[in-house]
């Protein structure tokens, strides 16, 4: 996935300098979306036409695009403004500035002039189309003289039908990617409608819809054009895109809704408006934010907000132009602070998130857990599945959807939701549910699990329930999400903001999630009344179980430390903490780039054990729970056969559980079995985060990874 950001500010002075800022540090928020290559576009003058600038500088970079401006008079129209400035850069977002203030200050180009009205736009890449390099970054534009730049967040899957029809029109492609085409397409069909009426009548938002009209696949798009200068227009289907809203009036507080379908009108009130992949590149200028929702389209002028949407779309195919209608929308008011997107003390994301775990988990159950006076009240309350609890418990089975982390996380709640609600449990990895095209029935209860709520094959599983009938339930850690919006009900993880490409605290969240959901689902029959006020019991103490577990840090600094040279490392679990091997191996191999290998202890005689010699590294997880004998029998056959041990156990066991004195010991405290992994994963998230360190690797950015995978 990508990045998309854009900046617009309309009658509030601005200089360059301040501009150029606001759209790096967007770009420094979204990097966690993709940090192979970046690039921006702005304007080149607050001098409308080009031939006032005189002798304006020619520039010709190897990153940027075009010359500004080497030839006044080759512009055929006159109310064309200069060509933008156009910065593409391979790398990450501080290699972008570093070369954007290299060329600005060899082409003496004047940071402090100021803009009244200015458009610029970003973008981020995590390459999918074509090579991390300059002519594959964003902004794509339609060729000579930039008259339309596009930057994108998602994938065209026609590109290449259209490719084909631009090439046999004339169009010279210069990239590899899949977004080329839609700049290109732009200027195709603005200069098809200014032949049929002989002068510039078309509009913006007609071009942008045209244009969306002949896509397939996943976008989220900002568009800017010297034809329509001070002017931004934005749209999506399928990848998530958000506008922020900042008035420079008093009152500032409320998210006063739309009056109209042009909010704001022309009052001529300062303002500045921002679009972006996310929140974190938005809540440090304005909590008042809309959700673009698909098949819209955000067109910025004039200082208003007017949005268009296809009258039928239903998020498969846009319709034609007749069918469009003005939509009006309410402002919402972002539940984040900049502080939750800071890394704060730490060095990295991954490091703050794994320590803020009692923090987040706290506020994961906050309200939702109810423990009152008696021990017959102890319970859950669900409010986003109130009105389907029945239908749940009536399901045929209940089918846990996710991929990665989010699908551990399902997995190690799994045994205590068929424990509590007798139903059968299924689980499924999205890609593969639909590569099988697994059966998925009416009667289902199909659970979406996903941190970002976007990523691509559990949407397109959700898609794929929603058709075959099932009550579909969310849970996810992004309100506004699609997959959030397009569950029938659901429950959100309100983990705070997770920037670290590696999921730590959503992991821990979602566990909880679906432990309460196990519950919920469960209801107060007096058979599992005892279970059900020990795991209540239990969810209230486990943030403080984990700062305790947290202390392990420098335990696992030093064991890292041992591992740091090793090239492979296998992670043994059983039942509730086969997900926490899975998890912890998933956590090493992401992040410290060692081969690491979660394996069912049960399986160990199957295969496995081949492995085992003196010099691989082995955890085997026998935390205490109704498996504890079962994985002593384990350890005692890896001894056997001179395995080298490091044996998570509950604290006390060490002796007891460690063979030999080559036997390393992590103890852990104990808590009730079903949320036992969340305790267990927090030191294998140490280990991993101290061995991406100590191994010299980025830990907020793992090679050729991104945050969450938006396009198919
Ligand atoms: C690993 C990780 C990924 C995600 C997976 C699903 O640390 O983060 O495995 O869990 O890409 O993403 P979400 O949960 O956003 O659907």
């Amino acid at each position: 996935m990508c990045g998309i950001f854009a900046y617009l500010n309309y009658n509030v002075n601005r200089e360059r300098r301040y501009i150029l800022q606001v759209l790096f540090n967007g770009l420094r928020r979204l990097e966690y979306r993709g940090y192979d290559s970046a690039g921006i576009a702005i304007d080149s003058s607050s001098v409308s036409v080009c031939a006032e600038l005189g002798s304006s500088p020619v520039l010709d970079s190897p990153t940027r695009s075009q010359p500004i401006c080497a030839d006044p008079n080759s512009f055929s129209n006159s109310r064309l403004t200069p060509p933008p400035l156009v910065f593409r850069q391979e790398g990450n977002i501080e290699s972008l500035v570093k070369s954007v203030y290299q060329e600005v200050a060899e082409v003496e180009l004047n940071l402090e002039e100021s803009f009244s009205i200015h458009a610029g736009i970003a973008h981020t890449r995590w390459a999918t189309h074509g090579e991390p390099a300059p002519r594959n970054s964003h902004p794509q534009t339609s060729g000579l003289g930039d008259d339309f730049l596009v930057v994108h967040n998602g994938v065209i899957t026609n590109y290449e039908v259209l490719k084909e029809t631009l090439v046999r029109h004339g169009f010279i492609f210069e990239s590899e990617t899949d977004t080329e085409v839609i700049p290109k397409l732009a200027k195709f069909v603005y200069d098809k409608a200014n032949e049929a009426t002989g002068d510039q009548v078309v509009t913006f938002s007609h071009v942008v819809l045209e244009v969306m009209r002949h896509l397939e696949g996943a976008y989220a798009l900002i568009f800017k054009s010297r034809h329509y200068p001070n002017e931004l227009i934005a749209c999506k289907r399928g990848s998530p895109l958000l506008l922020g809203v900042k008035e420079m009036r008093e009152n500032q507080e409320n998210g006063s809704a739309f009056e109209d379908n042009t909010f704001m009108s022309k009052d001529g009130h300062p303002k500045e408006l921002f679009l972006s992949s996310d929140a974190h590149a938005v809540v440090e200028h304005t909590k008042k934010v809309l959700v673009i929702e698909d098949g819209e389209v955000v067109h910025l002028k004039d200082g208003g907000v007017s949005i268009l949407k296809f009258e039928n779309d239903k998020g498969e195919h846009v319709g034609p132009l007749s069918r469009v209608a003005s939509v009006r929308r309410a402002l919402s008011i972002l539940e984040m602070e900049v502080e939750q997107i800071n890394k704060g003390h730490y060095e990295h994301y991954m490091q703050k998130e794994i320590h803020e775990q009692p923090e987040s988990l706290t506020t994961t159950m906050r309200g939702r857990l109810i423990r009152r006076g008696s021990s017959k009240s102890k319970s859950v309350l669900l409010g986003g599945l109130k009105d389907h609890l029945k239908t749940i418990r009536r399901s045929r089975r209940i089918v846990f959807i996710g991929c990665g982390t989010s699908y551990n996380a399902a997995l190690a709640a799994r045994p205590i939701l068929e424990e509590l609600s007798g139903i059968p449990v299924s689980m499924e990895i999205a890609s593969d549910l639909l590569d099988r095209q697994g059966p998925i029935y009416r009667e289902d209860t199909a659970v979406f699990v996903s941190q970002s709520g976007e990523t691509a094959d559990t949407l397109l599983a959700l898609q794929y329930a929603l058709e075959n009938g099932a009550l579909c339930v969310g849970i996810t850690n992004t309100v506004g999400s699609a997959i959030a919006r397009k569950t029938h009900c659901g429950i959100h993880i309100n983990a705070g903001a997770e920037i670290g490409v590696a999921s730590t605290k959503a992991y821990t969240s979602q566990i909880v999630v679906m432990a309460m959901l196990a519950l919920a689902i469960g209801g107060d029959t007096i058979s599992n009344q005892a279970r059900r006020e020990a795991i209540v019991d239990g969810l209230y103490d486990l943030p403080n179980k984990v700062r305790e577990v947290l202390k392990l840090d420098q335990e696992m600094k030093d064991l890292a430390q041992l591992l740091i040279a090793e090239q492979s490392l296998l992670v043994f679990g059983r039942s509730y903490n086969y997900a926490t091997a899975l998890e912890g191996a998933l956590k090493v191999k992401e992040v410290a780039l060692m081969h690491s290998e979660g394996i069912l202890a049960g399986e160990m005689k199957h295969g496995p054990l081949a492995l085992v010699d003196e010099n691989l590294p082995i955890v085997v997880i026998a935390t205490r729970d109704a498996c504890f004998s079962k994985q002593q029998s384990v350890i005692q056959q890896l001894h056997a056969r001179k395995g080298r041990l490091i044996v998570m156990c509950s604290k006390g066991d060490a002796t007891s559980v460690c063979p030999g004195e080559s036997c390393r010991s992590i103890e852990v405290p104990q808590v009730e079995d079903c949320l036992q992994p969340v305790i267990n994963v927090v030191p294998l998230q140490l280990l991993a985060y101290h061995l991406t360190v100590l191994r010299g690797f980025n830990v907020d950015q793992p090679r050729n990874l991104a945050k969450s995978t938006v396009i198919k």
